[in-house]
């Protein structure tokens, strides 16, 4: 018998042994296989302990957490499944990470994570900021930046970004998120996790985005930070989630449990808000990771008796990842012991961490390529995109009499604490952002007019307390000079977490030097820096200009020099109201209607805020058309194309932002008195005319949500406001 024709099936046979083999054993190595396979194999391989340590997240530094590894790596546990790392040096994190890939029984990685809010060394401007330049493409270029020089540094998940739609202005957060609009916080939202994730699969230059904080905690009652919410159902669905259902649908990685309950039950134990909502409704597959503390604090919060009944509450709501208080570590094994969580559960919690960790390439390449510094970080082209966007995020609130630009002074008074600051720019949350890397207003403004003006600086106050001992000084200097510029406003730590105000005005010394240089009779030109809008009212009829700045990071001194030379013409405009009072709080562009319009307003202040939402000037003027609608009457599943002109009439090129808002005068449920729908930022030159479009499509922009997320769509007329500028249709 010739047994030559039986070769090439025993090499078949022989080699499907073969790889049936190194399959049975390493098919989770093999970066060829698909995700979903690779993560069954190494599951079915992890003991129950192995796969709770990836549950449980590990913070490393030197603050007092409990659950801290400090600073050794012998200390560590080549097990752990996550790591918060406050350290910017990727040769340390590489000798963690090889610990973790060399002595680990399986050689999983480690995830890294951080906060990395507004750039990570390269800091721009704080997300209320970026929301003001309605530019979405500056946005997703920042955060792909700041994903680039993460992934540099040794992190690969950023808890950004938050998308807490905020109209309390005491809250401190208000400065992370984009404002008091849903639509806008969805935009940005979306524009950022794909500037944080790129194109799928990721490269080794983005990371994993996080949406935060799910949900409700802007709305912490009074603006104070962690304490409970009362929110209805109608008032989540139609404010507060659409930002998420926004971004969930544009693939953010992950979600953070907030703090705050929602109507008695903490969101990390929200059955009904994260399995319900978030997991059904929504169908958001990623990894959900409580806050800081999260699961911990459902003690304090009064749902939880003890360490393991809190661990039980958040895992059976749905919360897969404990972010550092190491209650999972403790209990989860206790509570499958006790029959009260499955192993399947404890399998589908940890499918979502591992399934992150080989999209994000961690099992191919575990370690960061060590770069030199300097091809790292703070990449000049870097530093230009982030001078370009901190310019779009200044707003020109108020320039009487055409006080700004400042063309024609000789000699200019720089006052206020902020003129050589080169730290509280850089607003809460600045990562790795360092102050040495941040030229100061000071230096700018110099560099900016060259030997044309002179300037006389003085500080003129700190930026609290009551020594006013400069405060003649800076008079002297006022009285000197042509105009005075003088830079006020909040230091960083006064907004962020946990840095509620009951009071938006300035410190008392400050607005105690606007008005003592008030009495020099000399232009004053306000310089704004705060994390939230701020109480202008007793200061605002005393200058001329005003220039809102936030806190434009690591390169906002260049921009703003420009802007008042006019260099640059300000394009900036509010995501969120200047409240004329603190004791107007809640005051919002998009409120219901309410029983009585012209009544029941405050009898002590002017009614409405000082500066609303979407207000901001510009130094050319731009003169827009009637709106023109393609029909005045359109049916359910029609599409309907509105357009206006608009005309640069001015001397100066400009960038304007037209804002389209939409209004249903009657429905069966009250419909806010405006809702925007569309934005859109473009070049007018001067002399030219642009014109804008809006394609309304009724579903997503004549609809409204039910308390239950159910989209209504309801007949009838319809206004579309834009500017000054208003319409009327008819919805069959
Ligand atoms: C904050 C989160 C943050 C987390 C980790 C918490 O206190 O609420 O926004 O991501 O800490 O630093």
């Amino acid at each position: 018998m010739r047994l030559n024709h039986l070769k090439p099936v025993c090499f078949l046979f022989v080699s499907f042994l073969f790889i049936h083999n190194v399959n049975a054993q390493e098919l989770y190595k093999n970066a060829k296989a698909p995700v979903q396979k690779r993560v069954d194999d190494l599951l079915k391989r992890m003991t129950l302990k192995e796969k709770i340590m990836q549950l449980n997240q590990y913070t490393e530094g030197d603050n007092d957490n409990p659950n801290n590894i400090e600073k050794s790596v012998n200390e560590l546990s080549p097990e752990i499944g996550s790591l918060i790392f406050s350290s910017s040096d990727p040769v340390f994190r590489n000798k963690i990470q090889k610990k973790a890939v060399e002595e680990s029984r399986l050689g999983i990685p480690i995830l890294f994570a951080f906060d990395v809010i507004h750039g990570y060394k390269t800091i721009y401007p704080i997300p209320l900021g970026q929301a003001a330049s309605w530019n979405l493409e500056l946005a997703k270029k920042a955060s792909a930046i700041a994903a680039k020089e993460s992934r540099l540094g040794g992190i690969e998940w950023t808890f950004s970004p938050m998308i807490d739609v905020a109209y309390d202005p005491r809250w401190g957060r208000v400065s992370e998120g984009y404002g008091e609009d849903p639509y806008t916080n969805a935009q940005f939202g979306v524009a950022t996790i794909l500037g944080y994730q790129g194109t799928q699969p990721y490269d080794s230059l983005h990371v994993a985005a996080c949406l935060k904080h799910y949900i409700g905690y802007s709305r912490s009652e009074g603006g104070r930070d962690y304490v409970y919410t009362d929110i209805s159902d109608q008032a989540i669905w139609e404010t507060y989630m659409p930002p998420y259902i926004e971004t969930v649908n544009a693939g953010a990685a992950t979600v953070m449990s907030s703090f705050n309950d929602i109507n008695g039950i903490p969101s990390t134990a929200n059955v009904h808000w994260l399995k319900d909502v978030l997991r059904t409704q929504l169908g958001f597959s990623g990894l959900i990771v409580s806050d800081w503390y999260g699961i911990d604090q459902l003690k304090s919060q009064g749902v939880a008796k003890d360490d393991k009944e809190a661990a039980y509450k958040a895992f059976a709501a749905g919360t897969d990842v404990d972010m550092v208080d190491n209650l999972y570590g403790r209990h989860l094994e206790d509570l499958i012991k006790e029959k009260r969580i499955t192993i399947a559960q404890i399998d589908e919690a940890v499918r979502r961490i591992l399934k992150l960790k080989f999209e994000l390439g961690l099992f191919e390449k575990p370690f960061v390529n060590i770069l030199p510094y300097e091809k790292r970080f703070l990449l000049p082209e870097d530093i230009k995109t982030v001078e370009k966007y901190a310019e779009e995020t200044m707003v020109l609130l108020k320039n009487k009499n055409q006080i700004l630009p400042l063309v024609n002074a000789k000699k200019i008074a720089l006052i206020g604490p902020f003129a050589k600051d080169n730290d509280h720019v850089m607003g809460s949350w600045r990562a790795f952002g360092k102050t040495k890397d941040v030229t100061p207003f000071y230096d700018g403004i110099l560099k900016e007019f060259g030997d044309k003006v002179k300037f006389e600086y003085v500080r003129g106050c700190d930026f609290e307390g009551n020594d006013k001992s400069e405060f003649d000084a800076a008079y002297q200097a006022a009285i000197s000079s042509d105009v005075v510029v003088l830079y006020l406003g909040e230091k960083s730590g006064w907004s962020g977490e946990n840095a509620s105000r009951s009071n938006l005005a300035l410190p008392g010394i400050q607005e105690d030097l606007v008005k003592h240089l008030a009495t020099a009779g000399k232009k004053i030109v306000l310089v704004l820096s705060s994390g939230r809008p701020v109480e202008l009212a007793r200061i605002e009829p005393l200058v001329d200009g005003i220039i809102a700045v936030w806190q434009p990071g690591t390169a906002g001194s260049a921009p703003l020099a420009g802007i008042i030379s006019g260099r640059i013409n300000p394009s900036g405009k509010l995501p969120i109201t200047f409240p004329y009072s603190t004791g107007q709080i809640p005051i919002y562009y998009n409120h219901r209607q309410s029983a009585r319009v012209y009544q029941g307003q405050y009898q002590d202040v002017q009614q409405g805020p000082l500066y609303p939402f979407a207000h901001g000037l510009s130094y050319t003027k731009y003169e827009y058309s009637d709106i023109k609608l393609s029909k005045d009457v359109i049916n359910k599943t029609d599409k309907l194309i509105a357009s206006v002109t608009v005309k640069n009439s001015g001397l100066r090129n400009g960038l304007e932002t037209v804002h389209w808002f939409i209004r249903d005068p009657h429905a069966s449920i009250s419909r806010p008195v405006k809702e925007l729908k569309y934005f859109e930022k473009k070049e007018v030159k001067s002399g030219e005319t642009v014109t804008f479009t809006f394609e309304i499509d009724p579903m997503r922009d004549l609809s409204f949500p039910d308390s239950k997320g159910k989209r209504i769509l309801e007949s009838g007329e319809f206004q579309l406001k834009v500017a000054d500028k208003e319409v009327k249709f008819v919805l069959n």
